[in-house]
């Protein structure tokens, strides 16, 4: 359903009237034709709660089935609906569209990422990034090792330590951080802002011994030296997570001014 649309703001709502916004859907499917992107519009109503993958929805519905878009939680904590927003990267299910102001909502894949279909994108380079720094505590022991009269005790950590990184593990490997990288955007082998995050989240945590193969992993060329702190990363991400700072914490880290824990936790 091809329609003409005007750019410019919503227009206010009046009492008894349903207002509604052009969305404008960004169309390609690269394993059948490469060279063919384009875009549709369609006339979507919308309340003052509708998000842009209701809207979305909506178009599926009732418009055209054939949209592609993946998403799952509709509440911004499976990290499956990252896409550009008017330009923007965004989860669709947490921007309204009354909070867009446009009249036009233009959504488009996330930039930096393979396209499969229209607004679906590929996320095995984000994976195997994220896989790369060693998302996960690196010691010899197991908790099975730390039974104290006769009780399994979890690895001790207190709250300072616990602040070190906390804000790190709420990432939920959406992507938004990569799509709106300027560096991701012209080097491939570059780890991204999420992976290198993530090592901080790892090298920040107390109860961590696997440091030292890690940072081999980002003392790189590829690695925390390619970024070029633009911090667009830490702007579009919407768990609060500032991988910008991740970032300068492990160059100090590496440098030797602090910025991880000792590494040397054996509570
Ligand atoms: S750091 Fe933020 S933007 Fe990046 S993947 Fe994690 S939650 Fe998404
Ligand atoms: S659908 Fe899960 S984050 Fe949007």
């Amino acid at each position: 359903m091809a329609l003409q649309a005007a750019s410019g703001p919503a227009p206010a709502q009046r009492p008894g009237t349903q207002r509604s916004i052009t969305l404008r859907i960004a169309r390609s499917n690269p394993a059948h034709d490469r060279s063919t992107v384009g875009f549709d519009d369609f006339e979507v109503p919308y309340e003052k709660w509708t998000t842009v993958l209701d809207a979305i929805l909506e178009v599926k519905k009732r418009l055209d089935h054939s949209v592609a878009v993946r998403y799952s939680c509709r509440q911004a904590t499976c990290g499956s609906c990252g896409m550009m927003i008017n330009g923007r990267p965004g989860l669709a299910c947490f921007t309204k569209i009354d909070e867009l102001n446009s009249s036009v909502v233009t959504v488009e894949p996330l930039q930096n990422f393979p396209v499969i279909r229209d607004l679906a994108v590929g996320f095995d380079s984000l994976f195997e990034n994220h896989r790369e720094v060693k998302p996960y505590l690196d010691r010899d022991d197991t908790e099975l090792d730390n039974i104290a009269d006769g009780e399994l005790k979890e690895y001790p950590q207190s709250p300072e330590e616990l602040e070190q990184y906390i804000q790190f593990a709420n990432c939920i490997k959406c992507g938004l951080c990569n799509a709106a990288c300027p560096t991701m955007a012209t080097d491939s082998s570059f780890l991204g802002p999420q992976a290198l995050a993530q090592a901080y989240r790892y090298v920040g945590d107390s109860r961590d011994r696997g440091k030292d193969s890690r940072l081999k992993v980002i003392d790189d060329s590829h690695g925390i030296w390619r970024c070029h702190f633009a911090g667009s990363c830490s702007q579009v991400c919407p768990k609060g997570v500032d991988p910008a700072m991740g970032i300068q914490m492990l160059r100090g880290y590496m440098l030797g001014f602090g910025g991880g824990s000792s590494g040397n936790n054996q509570k």
